[in-house]
């Protein structure tokens, strides 16, 4: 039986790819940073799809010693790893920091995917057939990579959550092109869900003005179900077997930014990251 791991599978589009996973048979692990949420969400899955190889873990990505743990339990617990989802992320309107000190959303949107999936090479190399799937984003076609960002070092006042999100969403796509040249033999995709009717810009101590607006337009965003399209395809269809390290919108690939193809660029990502997570590294 495939062993899928989905972080942020508790909510939104995560949860959706984890409905659509287990109803074609897999064992999902969602990984989850409020360990009561995913138990509930794992309880919701089984009884939806009537499944029972529904799983939770936890795993805070705004903290790397909790990432650390999560990679130690998986391993243990499940032993097997053939999909691996980085699903998990967020947008906050205010600069705000993950345990280690980074900007909240390059720590939780890449830093952490970054040291969970480099640690997990391992066992998805055992798989006949990995996949890793990143959910990056549209907003990456405007992002920058500014290293001197990472620890938010523009301070509170210079921060633009916008910019912050593109980089975040930037760095998905070129870890994911990184990802395809050093592991040939795992297929590495990054994709963009659509604008998608879920809580993201609700939480995480969002202001005011945010809230309302993601409210407002809400309703005319794809339903969370048709979110999950593109992931759940990368994750089934043999199509996706047959390249790697491409960008998909709508089960197609689509050519990403420009600066997504640039490859100094992905490495001195990858080697940048490495460094900021080494502590972690095993
Ligand atoms: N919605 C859109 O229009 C849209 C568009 C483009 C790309 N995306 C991308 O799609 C992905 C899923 O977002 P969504 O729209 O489904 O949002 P969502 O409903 O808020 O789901 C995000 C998931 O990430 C989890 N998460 C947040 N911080 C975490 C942390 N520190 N550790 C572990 N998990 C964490 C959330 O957990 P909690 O439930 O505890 O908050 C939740 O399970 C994100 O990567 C997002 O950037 C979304």
């Amino acid at each position: 039986m495939q062993h899928i791991l989905i972080t942020g599978g508790n909510a939104g589009i995560g949860k959706e790819t984890a409905v659509a996973l287990a109803r074609k048979g897999a064992k999902v692990i969602i990984a989850c940073r409020d360990l009561e949420k995913a138990k509930q969400a794992v309880s919701e899955i089984k009884s939806i799809t009537k499944s029972q190889e529904v799983r939770a873990l936890h795993c805070d990505l705004a903290n790397l010693d909790s990432v650390r743990t999560a990679i130690q339990n998986y391993k243990e617990r499940f032993g097997r790893l053939d999909i691996l989802i980085n699903n998990a992320g967020l947008i906050t309107d205010k600069l705000q920091f993950t345990k280690d000190g980074f900007e909240m959303q390059i720590g939780v949107n890449h830093l952490g995917h970054f040291l969970l999936t480099t640690e997990l090479m391992d066992i998805l190399h055992r798989s006949e057939e990995p996949r890793i799937i990143n959910v990056s984003s549209h907003a990456h076609y405007k992002g920058k990579i500014n290293f001197d960002s990472f620890r938010g070092e523009q301070g509170p006042k210079s921060y633009s959550a916008m910019q912050a999100y593109r980089q975040s969403k930037l760095a998905n796509v070129l870890f994911t092109k990184e990802l395809a040249r050093r592991y040939s033999f795992c297929y590495s995709h990054s994709l963009h869900p659509g604008v998608v009717s879920t809580a993201i810009a609700e939480k995480n101590d969002n202001g005011i003005l945010w809230r309302g607006m993601w409210k407002v337009f809400k309703p005319l965003f794809l339903s969370p179900t048709n979110g999950a399209k593109t992931t759940v395809y990368l994750a089934s269809s043999p199509e996706a077997l047959k390249t790697n390290g491409k960008y998909f919108c709508k089960q197609k690939e689509k050519a990403p930014a420009k600066l997504a193809e640039d490859e100094a660029l992905a490495k001195k990502l990858w080697d940048v990251s490495t460094q900021l997570v080494s502590k972690y590294i095993s």
